[in-house]
């Protein structure tokens, strides 16, 4: 690759793998951090309002990540000279390892974003929308099983990402 194409695809993954941090990274720190700090908390209300608020106010982060990584994601594959009809139209294209594996990735992002669309939209709104000590347990692990499956698929997506810059 030449001179100034190779600074811009350099730049590129640089964009995507930070994008990837703070979107993974947020999401265990919510988990690990937030989520255990918030249940000590005596007051259920007080609770209950700061996990609505420190959801909304990451939500907006996420999505900014997850829209930066479609966007330099399909970026990497046009600097690698792969997103043309002759690649990827192409049957053998997705029979390679990099084809397979970049299949698995697009199938494990395309998972992920529409369960954080359901978590995000739907799931965690309805929790906070309940009142506090009600019947909220349901909804709650529900939201909370979308947000610890959404971590894991975020790890398999880092597996095959690993594998992929270094050709499959
Ligand atoms: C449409 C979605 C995506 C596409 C098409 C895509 C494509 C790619 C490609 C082609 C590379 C290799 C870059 C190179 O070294 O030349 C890459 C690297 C990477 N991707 Fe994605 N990506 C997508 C979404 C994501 C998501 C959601 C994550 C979040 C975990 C992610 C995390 C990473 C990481 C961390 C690397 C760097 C891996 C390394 O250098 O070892 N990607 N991606």
């Amino acid at each position: 690759m030449m001179g100034g194409l190779r600074y811009l695809y350099l730049l590129n993954v640089t964009v995507h793998v930070t994008a990837a941090v703070l979107w993974l990274g947020g999401m265990f720190f919510l988990a690990l951090v937030g989520a255990p700090v918030l249940r000590k908390l005596e007051t259920p209300a007080l609770r209950a309002s700061l996990f609505a608020e420190l959801g909304r106010q990451f939500r907006a982060l996420a999505w900014i990540a997850l829209g930066l990584l479609l966007v330099t994601g399909t970026l990497n594959l046009y600097f690698r000279g792969v997103l043309t009809d002759v690649s990827m139209g192409s049957p053998h294209f997705w029979r390679t390892p990099f084809g397979g594996t970049l299949a698995l990735k697009l199938i494990l992002v395309a998972l992920l974003l529409v369960i954080q669309a359901l978590h995000d939209f739907r799931w965690g709104p309805a929790v906070s929308r309940s009142q506090p000590g009600g019947s909220t347990a349901p909804l709650r692990r529900r939201a909370a099983l979308a947000a610890r499956v959404n971590a894991v698929l975020g790890l398999l997506v880092l597996i095959a990402a690993v594998r992929l810059a270094r050709g499959g």
